[in-house]
């Protein structure tokens, strides 16, 4: 038989209800395809300072290298912004990702069918369709980079280093010319070069390995009218690769387009085949523990695992086509809609995971 290792992250605010959600759905199609599933805890950010004092205690990375996979929920909340910088709850999610390693953030942004009412956009600018999915680098530049404290002219300033070096900039054009060649064989890459001799460097990176895929077609595009074209014409993008900073900003904004911030997955790769799946989505301290958090982004974020990590993509096919059914009849208070039943977060997992089972076990 079969057996998965999964190690899961609650984190803070929403994080441990929308892991839990997601946790029932893995049960479910663990069960319906023969898998033996084994599940672990371990903590990560607030959760983690109010227990042992720092947001990324050794055992948690431990637990995480054992598993074949990582979920993890949101980390951060109100209660910890006195922290000191290093020992903050984000602190813990940066470090996380770089002791696994995990240098590529896959953040796939589209508009669900049932939702396309959902984007604050005019529905003729999405009524072409939005499918992207941005590449995003995470273990480098300017949030990795040096950083401190310095005096101009006696006054107190301070500094962070955007670096990026060939190796790093290689390994993630890869990443997203191997995901381009699977989806449509185009991708934007995203930089300021007309500024930063950093993305001066990127750009002849990717250009230089864009010669090793020749079917895909390659644009360039500053960050600033990027920022433009994704919410005035957010169709004629398909994969993005782009920096750290600049994914981190671009990856909230393409997930905007579909109104739904609460549906968008995402996944963190490496060098190993493990990987860790979170919701795009923050803990959202103001709406935790009220049962309202829509935990299909988490859902979904299993859905990729299954893709990426576990090679099975019957299973991943299966719970995003559960949850297209579920969004059919039933919503979260987000995307509530008139004439559809509102339902908790906990029945929302519920529903998603029988639809799952059922999917999977009809296969
Ligand atoms: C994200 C978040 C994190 C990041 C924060 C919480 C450190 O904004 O995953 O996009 O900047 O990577
Ligand atoms: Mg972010």
């Amino acid at each position: 038989m079969k057996s998965l290792h999964l190690c899961v992250l609650p984190g803070d605010g929403i994080g441990p209800e929308v892991t839990a959600e997601a946790v029932k759905v893995m049960e479910r199609v663990c069960k319906a395809s023969g898998i033996e599933l084994r599940l672990e805890y371990a903590l990560l950010g607030g959760a983690a300072i109010d227990e042992e004092g720092i947001p990324l205690p050794m055992k948690t990375i431990e637990r995480c290298r054992a598993a074949d996979a990582v979920l993890l929920g949101a980390v951060g909340g109100p209660k910890w912004d006195a922290v000191e910088a290093h020992n903050r709850p984000e602190a813990g999610l940066l470090g996380i990702r770089a002791k696994l390693g995990l240098y590529a953030n896959l953040r796939p942004a589209k508009v669900f069918p049932p939702l396309k009412n959902a984007s604050p956009l005019r529905e003729d600018i999405v009524s072409k369709g939005v499918d992207l999915l941005v590449v995003r680098e995470l273990t480098g530049g300017i949030y990795f980079g040096e950083k401190g404290h310095t005096e101009v002219d006696g006054q107190d300033a301070a500094y962070d280093v955007e670096l990026y070096s060939v190796p790093e900039i290689e390994r993630i054009a890869k990443t997203a010319f191997d995901m381009a060649m699977a989806r449509s064989k185009k991708l934007t890459s995203i930089d300021k070069a007309n500024v930063l001799e950093s993305s001066r460097l990127w750009r002849s990176v990717i250009n230089r390995i864009a010669q090793q895929y020749p079917e895909v077609e390659v644009g360039h595009m500053y960050v600033d009218n990027a920022s433009m074209q994704l919410v005035r014409n957010p169709s004629q993008f398909d994969v993005i690769v782009t920096s750290n900073i600049f994914g981190d900003i671009l990856s909230d904004e393409s997930a905007m387009i579909s109104g739904s911030i609460g549906m968008l997955p995402s996944a963190s790769l490496g060098y190993s085949g493990g990987g860790l799946y979170e919701p795009i989505h923050g803990s959202a301290p103001d709406i935790a523990g009220q049962g309202i958090a829509n935990p299909l982004a988490t859902i979904l974020s299993l859905g990729m695992m299954f893709r990426y990590t576990f090679r099975m993509p019957e299973q991943a096919a299966a719970i995003e086509q559960a949850v297209e059914n579920v969004l059919a009849k039933y919503r979260t208070p987000d995307i509530a809609a008139e004439g559809l039943e509102t339902v908790s977060t906990s029945r929302m997992g519920d529903l998603v995971a029988q639809e799952a089972e059922k999917l999977v076990a009809a296969k």
